[in-house]
């Protein structure tokens, strides 16, 4: 091993300041770039970063207020950036086939119209995996007043957990292979770009906003310590109340808001967040473990957890005006939705503006698990084969874990915009050959 787990320092990734600001607006600038970077002791690593760091700066921004961000790509291959969680209009949404060329930038415009942890990455048609495993990929964040005036853990106790996988060679290179086209995983595990970190925690609360970014490893995640993780958010903001778990699944692109409270333990104590490990990922190696928390230091916490996050006005299946089946499966090599494979010109559902529909999302691929992203829309899930979805998805989501053998129901509210928008599998290998597809909001047929 060329890295002891527990060894580095944890950080954060920096917060990315406006290059001005108006009444409503603030305006960033993201250049995509070549870097050379530490990871490995030691070793020099080239990665794609936005503003040259993996993960990229984190955008944190209040709903309401309008960001517009340029982003410039000074890479040699084209780029399209996805503000996933964003309901953005269709031309600010990364649609992978309207890209940034070399040597030119794109200014993308975000309502942050809801609150959540959200991410920035690349979109590009049949690259995503590519692009993404080279570091183009961020957080952003947007609060409300609602949010920000709950007691939860704020400010040094409110902190971004980016879990990615990666794989490098002697010399410190990333190492991709896709050749049989079905996953990339890799050997050692960061954290906001540093493998296995060591965090130095008080005895109190702390807030982590996870977020999996990994190319196709999905994440069983568990306290060593075998206490509770609580979960108070999910992809699309904060949840009702907040649910107990000893453990979780985390599929690519999901997000999670939890609280681990460390005042349980005491000074010396370690507690490591781990991998538990889930069916078709490689699990060797140290891939079982991520970080680890070090109790270092007794604080007084003055935060809590209310019993009440937000209201959600949850939809139920009265509500929806239609039901839509769609397939996940394999076939020579590619992965399809109801038998077919990316076509810019197919669109397999139009809903109408406002209309809920339920889309039952079946796997059929066997041993291979599909967290299937459904751009612009809030989802929930009804059911898993046919029972009550986990404890912690009890929320509003954009990414539906449909593990093998699998057949998840969601329902979902087509707004707050029309025009096309992809739905795919975030095992963003399976996305790029060729498991994604459209849909289009308004206008026309059924
Ligand atoms: Cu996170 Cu269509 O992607
Ligand atoms: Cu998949």
């Amino acid at each position: 091993e060329r890295v002891e787990p527990f060894t580095l320092a944890f950080r954060k990734p920096p917060v990315l300041n406006p290059v001005r600001s108006d009444s409503n607006t603030d305006y960033y600038e993201i250049a995509m770039q070549i870097a050379q970077v530490e990871i490995l002791p030691g070793r020099r690593t080239q990665i794609w970063g936005y503003n040259g760091i993996f993960p990229g700066p984190t955008i944190k921004q209040r709903k309401h207020r309008q960001s517009v961000v340029r982003f410039i790509n000074n890479l040699s291959i084209n780029t399209s950036v996805h503000l996933h969680g964003m309901p953005s209009l269709p031309q600010y949404d990364g649609y992978a086939e309207d890209l940034i060329s070399p040597g030119f930038y794109k200014d993308y415009v975000y309502p942050n119209s809801v609150a959540s942890i959200m991410w920035y990455h690349d979109h590009a048609i049949g690259k995503t995996s590519f692009n993404a495993y080279m570091g183009l990929a961020g957080m952003y964040i947007v609060q409300d007043d609602e949010e920000l005036n709950l007691p939860l853990p704020s400010g040094d106790y409110d902190i971004p957990l980016i879990i990615h996988d990666k794989t490098f060679a002697a010399n410190g290179s990333l190492i991709f292979d896709d050749q049989a086209q079905h996953s990339v995983m890799g050997e050692v595990i960061t954290v906001n770009g540093v493998p296995w970190p060591r965090m130095e925690v008080a005895n109190r609360k702390y807030r982590f906003r996870v977020l999996n970014t990994s190319i196709s490893r999905s994440y069983k995640l568990a306290l060593s310590t075998g206490n509770d993780i609580t979960v108070i958010g999910t992809d699309d903001g904060l949840m009702p109340r907040p649910m107990n778990t000893k453990d979780m699944r985390l599929g690519m692109a999901e997000r999670y808001d939890l609280i681990i409270d460390f005042s349980k333990y005491s000074i010396g104590t370690q507690v490591e967040l781990q991998n538990l490990g889930l069916p078709n990922n490689d699990n060797t190696g140290n891939t079982n473990k991520i970080m680890r928390f070090d109790v270092v230091r007794s604080e007084v916490d003055n935060s809590s957890i209310p019993s009440t996050l937000r209201n959600i006005q949850f939809l139920s299946e009265s509500d929806a005006v239609r039901t839509r089946e769609f397939v996940f499966d394999r076939s020579n090599r590619m992965w399809l939705i109801n038998d077919k494979g990316w076509d810019k010109n197919r669109v397999d559902a139009n809903p109408q503006l406002e209309e809920v529909e339920i889309w039952r999302l079946r796997n059929t691929s066997g041993l291979w698990f599909h967290p299937v992203h459904v751009h612009l829309i809030e989802g929930q899930i009804l059911d898993r084969n046919g029972q009550p979805p986990f404890v912690y998805e009890r929320g509003l989501k954009d990414v539906f874990y449909v593990g093998e053998n699998e057949t998840v129901r969601i329902i979902g509210k087509f707004k707050p915009n029309i025009g096309k928008y992809m739905y795919h599998c975030h095992n963003m290998v399976h996305e790029d050959h060729d498991m994604m597809s459209q849909f289009e909001v308004g206008q026309g047929g059924i």
